[in-house]
């Protein structure tokens, strides 16, 4: 296969998705020098894997089976009011239940936008009293922070578009793709 192949948008989803950023064979490759990197800071302690729901399925899947480490695993769920692409009105649907009071704590979410997710997430966690909280995301998109949060480890830092699949959504859809997509703008607009 062509590398022009290769990076072109499969025929099923060429009308909604514009171009590929990032390949599946890109992400498999730095997910896995990411868990590297994490399990060298982390020096084989014990870690809570805490994951915000859902767009980290694909993403929190790949990495915690990189991660040769002692883990526990849980969830937290915010969902912003609306289907639009602006991160509205934040509820929390699911809360944290494993204790991290003294733990190491990884965060990991889908991607950093304008940081008002993490902002109301990670006051939440620091008030458990966690001895160590890093986070992880697999994007990062600098242009569009308003808030003052920075991630430890980063996946990929990304120009100011609006993604999709590798369990990013656009209202709900395109999770599923394995790649890392650009909507054609026609689809949110
Ligand atoms: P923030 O609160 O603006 O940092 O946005 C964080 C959340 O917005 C992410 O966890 C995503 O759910 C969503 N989000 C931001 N940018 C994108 C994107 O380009 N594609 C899909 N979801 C996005
Ligand atoms: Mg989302």
């Amino acid at each position: 296969m062509s590398a022009k192949q290769k990076n072109s948008v499969p025929l099923r989803w060429r009308k909604e998705v514009e171009r590929i950023l990032i390949t599946d064979e890109q992400l498999v490759r730095r997910v896995k020098t990411l868990a590297r990197e994490i399990e060298k800071d982390f020096r084989g302690r014990e870690m809570v894997v805490i994951s915000l729901l859902s767009g980290t399925v694909m993403f929190l899947a790949d990495l915690i089976r990189h991660l040769n480490l002692p883990l526990r695993l849980d969830f937290i769920g915010v969902s912003s009011y609306g289907s639009g692409t602006a991160s509205g009105e934040l509820v929390f649907t699911k809360e944290l239940r494993l204790d991290v009071r003294g733990r190491d704590v990884l965060l990991v979410d889908d991607i950093l936008d304008t940081g008002k997710t993490l902002s109301r997430v990670l006051p939440k966690i620091r008030a458990l009293e966690p001895r160590r909280l890093k986070i992880c995301v697999l994007l990062d998109k600098p242009a569009r922070r308003v808030e003052k949060i920075r991630a430890d480890y980063v996946g990929f830092a990304i120009p100011d578009f609006f993604v999709v699949g590798y369990g990013l959504d656009f209202a709900e859809r395109y999770r599923n793709l394995p790649f890392v997509g650009v909507l054609h703008p026609h689809v949110y607009q």
